[in-house]
């Protein structure tokens, strides 16, 4: 596959939507977003753009960049607009009924050749491919969230995966700048198998008292060089979305250390949701998603 000239759809205009396309076009690729009201779709380009900008603005790229990665970003509504894609990215809501029927949909809009990916973090790949009639041209690539900025993909084939799709979208995601891990089709993947218990364990920590919200952040910064603390990252992801993963990996896997601690329920209740809702384990000014 010749990186810079593919057609990529990225179906979903949400965080990870936005984020996705906003990779492709900085790519270079004609980038499609396609969600399901207009509104939407312009919330997409809106975040895709203010990104670019933001970056110019930053140095981080010349003005040239963000016009050009502009002009190859376009949104619609219409599923038959997709029809020229060459890898389609699906980022819709967590719904193994809707991802399967949307690929089943796109089996009679694009050809046969067109790549199906999904950024599922919980449900199967094999499930999901199950829905199209050509399973072999479906592959897990689960980003990191914001994908703008998170250089790592986890890759999973599913079960009737072909070994030709997987090499093709390892080229794909090398072309747009991403490093790659290859793993299973497993619940959580890689990095929310330890991810979300840690994560919990943190805020059970936090409720234990052992310590605040700012200090176990600073130590967790100060020892273990992540980029964020554990409480900045929630509040990024929302405590919605930790919450609906953590539930999913712990219905499948029945392992406790994937049950929620109380106090997300506390806080979903109280709408302090993150960064979203401008309150989370802090308070911030604008509600806009993390790098916008
Ligand atoms: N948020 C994260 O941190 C994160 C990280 C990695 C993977 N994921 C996965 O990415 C996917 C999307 O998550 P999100 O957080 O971006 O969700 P989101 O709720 O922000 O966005 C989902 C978007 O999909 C749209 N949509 C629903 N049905 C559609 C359809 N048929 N066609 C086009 N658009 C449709 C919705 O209108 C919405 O705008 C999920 O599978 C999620 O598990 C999320």
């Amino acid at each position: 596959m010749t990186p810079n000239k593919l057609t990529v759809a990225v179906l979903g205009a949400g965080t990870m939507g936005a984020g996705i396309a906003l990779v492709a076009a900085r790519a270079r690729h004609r980038t499609i977003l396609r969600d399901l009201d207009d509104a939407a779709v312009q919330r997409g380009l809106d975040t895709v753009e203010s990104f670019l900008r933001r970056s110019a603005s930053l140095g981080k790229l010349s003005q040239e960049q963000v016009d050009a990665a502009l002009a190859n970003l376009s949104g619609t509504t219409d599923l038959q607009d997709v029809a020229p894609a060459d890898v389609v990215i699906e980022a819709v809501f967590e719904d193994l009924e809707l991802k399967r029927s949307l690929f089943g949909e796109l089996d009679d809009v694009v050809s046969q050749d067109t790549l199906f990916h999904t950024n599922t973090s919980t449900l199967s790949i094999t499930s999901i491919a199950a829905g199209s009639r050509h399973p072999e041209r479906v592959v897990g690539t689960h980003y990191c969230n914001p994908p703008q900025l998170m250089k790592l993909v986890e890759v999973a084939e599913g079960r009737h995966t072909a070994s030709q799709a997987t090499k093709r979208s390892l080229e794909f995601l090398a072309g747009v700048g991403k490093t790659t891990v290859i793993t299973k089709d497993r619940p959580g993947f890689i990095l929310n198998r330890f991810l979300i218990p840690w994560e919990n364990n943190c805020m059970r920590a936090l409720e234990a008292g052992l310590g605040t919200v700012e200090s176990i952040d600073r130590a967790v910064l100060g020892a273990l060089r992540h980029p964020m603390g554990p409480f900045q990252l929630l509040d990024v992801v929302g405590l919605d979305v930790h919450k609906a993963v953590s539930m999913r990996l712990y219905e499948q896997l029945r392992e406790p250390r994937f049950a929620p601690p109380p106090l997300v329920d506390r806080m979903i209740a109280a709408g302090d949701l993150g960064r979203k809702t401008g309150h989370g384990f802090y308070t911030y000014e604008s509600t806009k998603s993390f790098g916008a």
